[in-house]
């Protein structure tokens, strides 16, 4: 469907959490989309958004959002109640994700999801809209081959977003073989309560279910190439280390990079510093820079540099050396919102791109 003058209607799933907080934000006012329909869980259907959400943003809940009531996360119901409805922007855990976001994408709606469940399925794009927008195309491909009118398009994990958007420029340029990568995860990417205080406080945990191997195989599928019907992975090693800080927001990910063809630091820097994607050029929520590299030694700071860019930049600091890969090396650190760059800024993005597309 062509882009028309009316804004187009969206429903928020999981609107109550760390990352639908995210979603309501930044949908509110938003030039091409409008808010028509808040779902949670059935702890909150029916209840008015206020008094249901536990509200976590230092912005206050927008005046429209906090009178409208919960509704069930029931697809059906939401096409029959509103069938101008054309995307979900999801927030679901991954459990209810399974099972709801195929019923939208069955009842015609574009899911823009944050779950983990469909990210490494082969005709589920799984896309940073700078990194890898042409992935987008598989979208027409999923709908022929599900049978669905809607169809799924994955965020990525929120770790992974920092190491993909800088490591994008660098793989264009001088091809990436193999990368270290150790991260210091802020305490919001676990949602809303999260970990609890007395387990996080003056402390670090070295173990994050899952997370290392998302981080291996969804680097690869983003930095990949788009086939007929699926994604050829980036032949990247990747290894991860992965631990939760006592940071509220901002993942940090030190990474210790062997490239194809030598490169010293000074135009690693360059190439990440520099590197534009013209295709999101105009579009709301795309930052000017994707990748800012910062000079100071002791940047990025997740409490100073994680709403660069209003959240969607990675900050890239500390390019230098890596004396483990000779000529070939290069370390620096990475920091990402996550739960904007990393989950509902990437959606939105992503959804932008798609009316860009017209691929709805
Ligand atoms: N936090 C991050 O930085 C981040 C980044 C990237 C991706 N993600 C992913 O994004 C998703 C949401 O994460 P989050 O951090 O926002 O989680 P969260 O704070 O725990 O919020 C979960 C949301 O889902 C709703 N919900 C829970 N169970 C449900 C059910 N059975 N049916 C329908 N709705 C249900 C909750 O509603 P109630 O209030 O009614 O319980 C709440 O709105 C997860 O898949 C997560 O892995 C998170």
């Amino acid at each position: 469907m062509a882009m028309t003058s009316q804004k187009i209607k969206v429903a928020v799933l999981g609107a109550t959490g760390a990352v639908g907080q995210q979603f309501i934000r930044l949908l509110h006012n938003h030039p091409m989309f409008e808010i028509a329909a808040l779902c949670a869980s059935d702890r909150s259907e029916g209840k008015r958004y206020d008094e249901a959400v536990h509200w976590i943003l230092d912005t206050d809940i927008p005046a429209g959002v906090r009178g409208l009531a919960l509704q069930a996360t029931d697809a059906a119901m939401v096409h029959s109640q509103n069938p101008e409805i054309r995307f979900a922007f999801s927030a679901l855990p991954n459990e209810s994700a399974e099972q709801a976001e195929p019923a939208f994408a069955k009842a015609g709606m574009l899911v823009f999801s944050n779950a983990s469940k469909y990210r490494m399925a082969l005709d589920v794009p799984l896309v940073i809209t700078e990194v890898n927008h042409d992935h987008l195309n598989l979208l027409r491909h999923q709908r022929i081959a599900r049978g669905w009118a809607g169809g799924i398009v994955c965020n990525t994990n929120c770790t992974v977003s920092g190491p993909a958007l800088s490591l994008k420029p660098l793989h264009e340029q001088f091809g990436v073989k193999r990368v270290f990568a150790v991260s210091m995860q802020a305490a919001s990417g676990a949602g809303y309560p999260g970990v609890a205080s007395l387990d996080l406080i003056d402390n670090a945990i070295p173990y994050i279910k899952g997370e290392e191997e998302k981080l291996q195989a969804e680097t690869c599928k983003l930095l990949g190439t788009l086939g007929n019907r699926s994604i050829n992975d980036a032949a990247i090693d990747v290894s991860a280390h992965c631990n939760r800080v006592a940071v509220m927001d901002g993942h940090l990910v030190t990474m210790s990079v062997e490239l194809a063809t030598a490169a010293t630091p000074e135009e690693c820097a360059a190439a990440m510093h520099d590197w534009r994607c013209a295709a999101v050029a105009g579009l709301p929520t795309a930052p000017d820079q994707p990748v800012v590299v910062r000079t100071e030694p002791d940047r990025p700071q997740p409490r100073r540099d994680r709403n660069t860019g209003h959240g969607m930049s990675a900050v890239v600091g500390r390019v230098r050396p890596e004396p483990l890969f000779g000529k070939y090396g290069v370390k620096f650190i990475t920091l990402a919102h996550n739960t904007i760059r990393g989950a509902a800024g990437g959606s939105v993005l992503n959804a932008e791109m798609v009316v860009r597309k017209e691929l709805f």
